[in-house]
Formats: structure tokens, sequence, C-alpha cells
């Protein structure tokens, strides 16, 4: 089988060699969705190949969690949604000896580099909508195993879903080519379907009335009109005494609500983009039960959010290695908590509202909401209806007596505009002694606390530099 991703075939190989001459490998992942993938396809495809590993996680790959990696007893690790940007710290272990790195990344480069180094941006595929950690991940899985590692681009999926790479409400690039692996391996199907959140598991007038990514006047967050407008619909919305879920219409009848749906969009005002924001490429896990979130990529993904920003990575894993019970349990328990903190997190952003200047706008949570959701509260602001998305937002939060965590999140737009939120994060935080990075549309800073003012004025020069 031909490589999913020609431009990374030699690096892939590369690693994928490293990594079998390794006495044993400790794979470290970044702790959210695209990093618990990662791990998953990885840690698959170690034991597939018959490697010894452990695994860890890690929120922030900073000197301090390098330097705690490095006193394991392992002579290669394996680091896979971050590493990249670290390259300066981690080339410096490497030299003195303490491991070999073998590194399956998307973000950033930093300026050090080293002999096994897999990141789509070295070669010119785009690492913030064309391949995720994930992406990477399962590239360097199908180097180490070919044919036997395509049932893993389903995880890949997930994962590019999770960092939110679609474009346009589908995949692009070089993730078109992994979804295809999918397909072909009988693992995953695609289709172009409503494209709300939680086809597989909310009851149907829950998916109208919570649906956030397009605000339908009468039926977003109107428990009543979400109801009154199914009723007129000639569509049965029980089965037996429970709701029926969108996963459970079938063609015709989801053709019904679909087009009603946009019929009713449009004569409220909602605009032509907004409409077609509607309908995208959903993607569907056909191993996993239907009904269950882990049938949708989209769903999937929130829910190992869930395990991942409360730090039960331990969870998530469990759940991408396909041990289902007790750790799918706990994940769907983790689920119910983030729900209630992103709701209420948005709520609180929407209340105090949001400080709107010149070339950005920005909230300060303290400890309101936590550092670790703060960036998809951001992102969700952004996306609300009394929010406008015309300049970048700045989420700050409280990470711990001495530092503030600064999550910031873009638009397509913007980025089309010429904004990089990296380079921004990045160069506005080192200007008041924190650090950070990220890609061009979302990014995140640790800062002092107290720099607050000076990095928003630091991040409001560059942002106006970079935009035309
Ligand atoms: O570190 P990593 O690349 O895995 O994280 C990417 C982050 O960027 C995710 O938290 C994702 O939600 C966010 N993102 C976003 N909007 C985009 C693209 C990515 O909020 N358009
Ligand atoms: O934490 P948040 O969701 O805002 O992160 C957005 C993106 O910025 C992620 O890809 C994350 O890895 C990156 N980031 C970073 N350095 C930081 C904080 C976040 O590179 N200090
Ligand atoms: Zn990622």
């Amino acid at each position: 089988m031909d490589a999913p991703v020609p431009e990374l075939e030699a690096r892939a190989d590369a690693c994928a060699d490293a990594l079998r001459d390794a006495d044993s490998v400790l794979l470290a992942s970044h702790i959210d969705a695209d990093g618990l993938t990662s791990a998953g396809i990885a840690s698959t495809a170690l034991e597939r190949a018959g490697i010894t590993h452990d695994v860890v996680f890690s929120k922030q790959l900073d000197d301090e969690e390098i330097a705690g990696i490095a006193a394991h007893d392992h002579d290669t690790v394996l680091f896979t949604d971050f590493g990249s940007g670290q390259l300066d710290s981690i080339a410096e272990h490497e030299e003195r000896g303490d491991f070999t790195p073998v590194i399956a990344d998307h973000h950033q480069p930093a300026e050090a580099d080293t002999q096994f180094h897999l990141n789509p941006l070295l070669e010119g595929v785009d690492g913030g909508k064309e391949l995720s950690g994930a992406g990477a991940s399962y590239v360097l899985a199908r180097a180490l195993l070919s044919d036997e590692a395509t049932d893993l681009a389903a995880l890949a999926v997930v994962g590019a879903v999770g960092d939110m790479q679609t474009v346009n409400g589908e995949l692009v690039g070089a993730n078109v080519a992994i979804a295809e692996e999918g397909v072909a391996a009988g693992v995953l199907d695609t289709a172009k379907d409503l494209a709300l959140y939680g086809t597989q598991t909310r009851p149907l007038p829950k998916l109208l009335e919570y649906a956030s990514e397009v605000y339908v006047p009468g039926i977003t967050n109107d428990q009543n009109g979400a109801m009154r407008f199914l009723d007129g619909l000639d569509v049965d919305l029980h089965d037996g005494g429970d709701w029926r879920t969108w996963a459970s219409l079938d063609h015709d009848e989801r053709q019904t609500v679909v087009s009603a749906l946009v019929k009713r969009a449009v004569r409220n005002g909602v605009s032509g983009d907004k409409v077609t924001d509607l309908v995208g490429t959903t993607y569907t896990l056909l191993e996993e039960e239907a009904g269950t979130e882990l049938r949708d990529a989209s769903e999937f993904s929130t829910l190992l959010n869930a395990t991942a920003r409360y730090e039960r990575g331990d969870v998530g894993l469990a759940v991408c290695l396909g041990e289902r019970g007790e750790p799918l349990d706990s994940a769907r328990e983790l689920l119910r908590t983030h729900r209630r903190n992103l709701s209420e997190g948005l709520s609180w952003v929407k209340d105090e509202g949001v400080t709107v200047e010149d070339d950005l706008q920005w909230f300060h949570a303290e400890d309101r909401i936590r550092e670790t959701i703060v960036g998809i509260v951001a992102g969700m602001a952004l996306g609300a209806e009394d929010v406008e998305s015309d300049r970048p937002i700045v989420g700050f939060g409280e990470k711990n007596d001495e530092e503030v965590k600064v999550s910031a999140r873009g638009t397509p737009a913007l980025v089309n505009r010429g904004l990089d939120l990296s380079v921004v994060m990045r160069e506005a935080s080192q200007s008041v002694g924190g650090d950070g990075g990220g890609h061009t549309v979302a990014a995140g800073a640790t800062v002092p606390k107290g720099e607050e003012r000076a990095f928003l004025d630091a991040a409001a020069d560059e942002i106006a530099a970079q935009i035309e």
C-alpha cells in the first residue's frame, strides 16, 4: 500500500527504524483529545510491533517535564502531539545522552532539530488544517506496520476533528487521505449530514435546542420552540417512550428535518454562510455501537477532552485502546461535568462581558473557569451570536499563585488576512517573561500574574502588525 502522506514517508520510515532499534520506549503525549488519540494510535502500533513501552501524559512540555521524562529508564522517547516546539530543550537532553527522541507532532517547530522528526510543517503540509498529532502518529504507525495499521485511521480522524481541523465542515488535505484509508479498512464512514453536535446521543429536541454552531431564532436555546418546530414536521419523534436521536432517522426523515431547518433559518434572517454551516461531513466509527458517543468523531473527541482536561488521561487512553465498561462509564461521568463547566463558563463570559479593544477582545475569568478549558470557552464565545468575531479573543484563567493561563482563538477569515496567533502568543508572552505557542487560529501561553495588561498591549501590537 502507498504511504498515506507521501511527503512524510522518508521521515516516518526513519522514525519507525529508530523505534525498532530501541530497547524500550517511553511514549509521552499531550493531554487533550488529539494527544490521547495520538497515544492510542502510537501505543497500539508499538504493541503490535512488539516494542516494549510505557505511556505518560503532560499538559505542557516545559523544561521541568522534559527533565522528568529524561529521568525515566528508557533509551528512547516517542513524543506525540508535542515535542517539535520544545526541541531546544529536548536536543540538550539528546546531546547529554539522556535519551534518543522520536517526534510525531504538528506544532510549529523550535530552532533546534533532531534526526527522527516527523512533522507536516517540515514538508510543506499545513499542520493546522491538514494533519493533527493523531494524523502524524498514524503516518508513523503505517510506517511501522504497513497495512496492519489502517484500522487506526478512525482514531486519527477523531484526533483531527478534536483539534478542530475541519475547514467549512470537512477534513481537508492529508486528513482526507487518512479518512479514505479508514473507509477502505471498513472502520469509517463519511457522509454529508446535519453538522450539529450530538447526532448519536442527544434526543432530537435537545439536539436542536442546544445547537450552538448555528443560531436559529425560535429554535436554538428555546426548548418549546425546538419542540414546536419538530411537532410541525411529518416525522415520528418517538421510539416507544423514548425520544429518537438523529442517528436513528432514515434518509428521508433527515431530508425532511434539514430542509425545514434551512427554510426556517433563511426566513429568520440567518446569513447564507451560517445556513451552509448546518450541513457538513460527518465521520462515523463503524466498529462502535450506534447511539453512543464513540460512534461519531465529534462526540468521541469531546468525550476524550472531558477526560484530558480533568487530568484523567488514563481514562481517555483506555477508551482509545478499546476498553469499555469501567473506563467508558468514568469518561461519561466526566463528560457530564465537562458539559456543565463549559456551559457555566460560557454564561459567565456572556454575563460579565468581553472587553473589546481595537485589535483584540478579552476576558479574565480568574478562578471561575478552569484554566484547562478557558481556551474551549474562548472558542465557543467567539462563535456565540452576541460576541463579534471580527477580532481575536483572548481569555485569561488562574493557573496558580504566580501564573496565569492565556488562551487565544481566531477565525479562518482572520488567518486569511494574516493572523498567526502562535506568533502572537509566543512573542507577547516572552515579552513579559512567559512562554507560549500553538497554531495560527488557536494558541496559548502562560504569563506571570500581574502582567496581563502588558501582555495584552504586546499582543495587540503584534496582531495589528499581522492583519492587513
Ligand atoms: O495542542 P493541540 O494542537 O492538540 O490543540 C489544538 C487546540 O486548538 C484544541 O484545543 C482545539 O480545540 C483548538 N482549536 C480551536 N479552533 C480551531 C482550531 C483549533 O479552538 N479552529
Ligand atoms: O490551551 P489552549 O487550548 O489555548 O491551547 C491552544 C494551542 O496552543 C494548543 O495547540 C496548545 O498546545 C498550544 N499552546 C502552546 N503553549 C502554551 C499553551 C498552549 O503551544 N503555553
Ligand atoms: Zn494537536
